[in-house]
């Protein structure tokens, strides 16, 4: 059965493949709205789509992806179960950082997923993602750490940073941390959980 909000969902990112509200997307292939379920308790934020990601249209399909599927393996999770989507749904020209005027144009977008998704844990991946929601913080000292933060669109959300798997995949130590950050997120989840119950 298709939930209302997969619809919901479904038509927003369909919305956004007709975007232009900046200059990315003339020069990208495909728009990468996001995937996953509309009901993710779960939902992990990259920073935009590499070059993979563009010809196939679908979010960390690419080397950096198959890392992400199997740190989601380690927690027992499945891309399925959660949902991936990115700062900038179009590809940035050469995978240069995208540029503030461009994640401040498809912001409103990522708004709206977030909105009809409601994760409870909002997941970063990498510096420009975190910086978006957790300004002037530095990832080698925010990450693995969960944060409270009022966002205006969103309101009060959770807010975990990782490093960005694609850093990470040939750096052993950051790896190293990456996946030990990673495996702890069920037990945020389940603090943010039983905070919620007490309430
Ligand atoms: N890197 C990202 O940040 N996002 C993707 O979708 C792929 C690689």
């Amino acid at each position: 059965m298709t939930s209302n909000k997969q619809e919901r969902l479904g038509e927003l990112n369909s919305q956004m493949s007709k975007c232009s509200k900046c200059t990315l997307r003339p020069g990208c292939t495909r728009v990468v709205p996001g995937e996953g379920s509309a009901e993710a308790a779960i939902m992990f934020i990259g920073e935009g789509p590499g070059k993979k990601e563009d010809e196939l249209g679908r979010p960390f399909v690419g080397a950096a992806g198959k890392f992400l599927d199997e740190m989601l393996g380690l927690i027992n999770l499945k891309r399925e179960g959660v949902y991936i989507a990115n700062v900038v749904k179009c590809r940035p020209p050469a995978n240069r950082d995208p540029l503030p005027e461009e994640v401040e144009a498809c912001w409103p977008w990522l708004m709206g997923q977030i909105k009809i998704i409601d994760p409870k844990l909002i997941v970063t991946l990498g510096r420009h993602s975190m910086e978006r929601f957790l300004p002037n913080q530095k990832i080698s000292e925010v990450h693995g750490k969960a944060m409270r933060r009022e966002i205006p669109e969103i309101g009060k959300r959770v807010f975990y940073t990782l490093y960005h798997p694609a850093a990470a995949l040939y750096n052993g130590s950051m790896r190293e941390v990456l996946i030990k950050d990673f495996q702890r997120i069920p037990k945020v989840l389940e603090k943010i959980e039983r905070e919620k119950s007490e309430k």
